[in-house]
């Protein structure tokens, strides 16, 4: 365990292990985050993974008798938070577990038992000794049961699922790993789970500018204790939920016989040319968690697909699923491809892209079977209107 402030441990469980989150890819891993505050009224926040209990529960038990917690706040129910509740009231029966209302009934959902609950709402607070808790209702901020506690003696945020980052590391703070990195996590989760939620973070955000906050805890990966990183990923955050993006392309595809990959190809040299940053992702190779990540950052996202059996290919077909969860919204967005005999099957992309809330560059650009020259050349009009939009 860490102190990270007199009296307060993190006592969370590292995941070296994990390569996928319900999806998602996490090639170092994950943390989740809980924290110990020693009061007169022993006070833990959140749990973690059902595996993680052991680790979780020796950190707690090399600061405190674990019978003597008095209360578990659940900020959220899903399960890499509240999934080891029911091992630690073993070991503190008296505990009362503090949630919201949505919590309340989706732990009861999850474990089918009636517990000491103590639910709370927005600006309730809990003396649990010297300290008085605060608690801040976050609803969609993932889900709705989602809040966050607050502890004004020590000007620390506890804001559960917001704010973290998928990244194992025997290091506690985001300075220690290194900023960059730790933005670039942050990035991956907010787009991969909180972008739908904009409006909600935006009303969240709007309600901590109320707080005096030095410490940022959230339940996965670092903690924000810098005062410029703190300032700087409250300013993301609210960059994110208004679905800004920066002046640059993304190119998502795949290919059957390499002519889909032809057309991204020459699409990303002539952006690249007319001086656009462009990336672009193989589905046969990138993780959809991953092309998402892209698709927040950038203004414009050209989808591309072969078509098999007079449909897209199935690996695009999932990532429409996909996108269409995640609703980026403020970007426009172009389909391209490759057919044989009969150009059909493009309609799902085209119906995709405008679900998923996008904004149709122009008709999708569809060649049948192998581009030659002079197909190719006619991509220059869409780059033209690219660079228009882009700079415009
Ligand atoms: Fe990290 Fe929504 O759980």
């Amino acid at each position: 365990m860490t102190e990270i402030k007199k009296d307060i441990y993190w006592v969370g469980d590292i995941d070296w292990e994990l390569r996928n989150f319900h999806g998602y890819s996490t090639p170092t891993g994950s943390t989740y985050n809980a924290y110990l505050i020693v009061d007169e009224k022993p006070t833990l926040i959140d749990t973690v993974k059902h595996y993680g209990f052991d680790e979780m529960a020796s950190r707690i038990k090399a600061v405190i008798d674990p019978s003597k917690i008095e209360y578990i706040i659940s900020n959220h129910t899903e399960m890499d938070h509240s999934g080891c509740i029911e091992k630690m009231l073993e070991l503190c029966p008296k505990a009362e577990v503090v949630c919201s209302l949505a919590g309340e009934k989706g732990l009861k959902r999850h474990f089918k038992k009636d517990w000491k609950f103590k639910v709370v709402n927005t600006g309730d607070e809990l003396k649990i000794g010297r300290r008085i808790l605060k608690f801040f209702l976050m609803p969609m901020v993932h889900w709705p049961d989602s809040m966050a506690t607050y502890s004004p003696d020590d000007s620390i945020l506890f804001p559960n699922d917001a704010f973290g980052q998928h990244h194992a590391s025997s290091e506690r703070y985001v300075h220690e790993v290194g900023a960059d990195i730790v933005f670039e996590a942050a990035a991956k989760y907010y787009a991969n789970i909180v972008m739908p939620y904009g409006a909600q973070v935006l009303k969240v955000l709007e309600a901590l500018k109320s707080l005096d906050i030095k410490m940022i805890c959230p339940s996965h990966g670092l903690i924000w204790k810098k005062q410029e990183n703190i300032k700087k990923i409250l300013q993301l955050y609210k960059k994110w939920a208004n679905y800004e993006s920066d002046n640059r392309a993304v190119i998502i595809y795949d290919t059957m016989w390499h002519s889909t990959e032809k057309i991204a190809f020459e699409l990303g040299d002539l952006l690249d040319r007319e001086g656009i940053p462009v990336v672009k992702l193989s589905l046969k190779t990138s993780d959809f968690s991953d092309a998402i990540t892209e698709v927040m950052r950038s203004k414009v996202v050209l989808l591309g697909s072969a078509i098999l059996n007079n449909q897209i290919l199935p690996s695009m077909g999932g990532f429409l699923t996909y996108l269409k969860g995640l609703k980026p919204k403020n970007r426009f967005a172009l389909s391209f491809g490759s057919y044989g005999w009969a150009k059909i099957g493009f309609k799902e992309l085209e119906e995709g892209l405008k679900e998923a809330g996008m904004q149709i560059i122009e008709d999708g650009i569809y060649m049948q079977f192998v581009p030659d020259e002079s197909d190719l050349e006619g991509l220059k009009g869409v780059v033209s209107k690219i660079k228009q939009l882009i700079s415009g």
